[in-house]
């Protein structure tokens, strides 16, 4: 089954609670929530008070992406504002292993995200305790830029490494420059949670998502 959550890093924020309603009613599957520090990547974005507030106007699941140096030191406080999935970069988490139980003890689904520099070999050791596998399809920190096509590689790496290890394959979400012109190609290559914020919020919200859930009903996985 494929996922979609939409970005709100691309909504208007003068009209944020509005836009909310409006993917929830086109039926969207959850809200992907861009969390950055300005030191793991150079932008800084909104944190708690933001999530805890629009926490209020919908009830969809939060997917909540943390672009943030050490985000162990904020596990507990994404739970308390609204998080229900935490993803963390791989590459931001000296104690990868700890950040991931950490999340799951707190009732939450653990993410790991990965850059486009990182291999999914990395993820070998913690593969069985994570619900999701982030690829990001761009180098994270700016919306709207061009999809990376090498990374179409990864989500196959990602079924084979689990099925090496002998789990079951963890959902496979996919971020960074997914539109209506190559959103086939990426359900092809393996991944069924698909992140999408200038795609889903420029111009007409509701035709974009649907435009996302026809592409959904077409294609069958790899
Ligand atoms: C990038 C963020 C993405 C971003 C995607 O660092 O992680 O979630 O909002 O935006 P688009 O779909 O516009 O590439
Ligand atoms: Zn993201």
């Amino acid at each position: 089954m494929y996922q979609l959550s939409p970005s709100i890093l691309s909504a208007d924020f003068a009209i944020l609670g509005e836009q909310l309603k409006k993917v929830e009613e086109a039926g969207a599957d959850m809200i992907h929530i861009d969390v950055m520090d300005g030191q793991f990547v150079p932008r800084i974005s909104y944190g708690m008070p933001v999530i805890e507030s629009i926490r209020k106007v919908t009830a969809l699941p939060f997917d909540v992406h943390l672009m943030v140096a050490e985000p162990f030191r904020f596990i507990e406080d994404f739970r308390e504002c609204g998080a229900d999935m935490l993803t963390v970069h791989a590459e931001a988490c000296t104690h990868l292993h700890s950040a991931i139980t950490k999340i799951k003890r707190l009732g939450m689904r653990a993410g790991v995200a990965l850059n486009p520099a990182t291999p999914v070999e990395f993820l070998r050791h913690v593969i069985g305790e994570v619900d999701m596998v982030l690829i990001m399809t761009v180098n994270p920190g700016f919306g709207g830029q061009k999809f990376i096509n090498e990374m179409l590689k990864k989500p196959k790496r990602v079924m084979e490494l689990a099925g090496e290890e002998g789990y079951p394959c963890p959902d496979i979400q996919v971020d960074g420059g997914i539109t209506l012109s190559n959103i086939r190609e990426v359900l092809a290559a393996g991944a069924n949670n698909i992140v999408a914020g200038t795609s889903v919020f420029s111009g007409d919200i509701r035709a974009n998502i649907a435009g996302f859930q026809e592409a959904f009903s077409q294609v069958s996985p790899a």
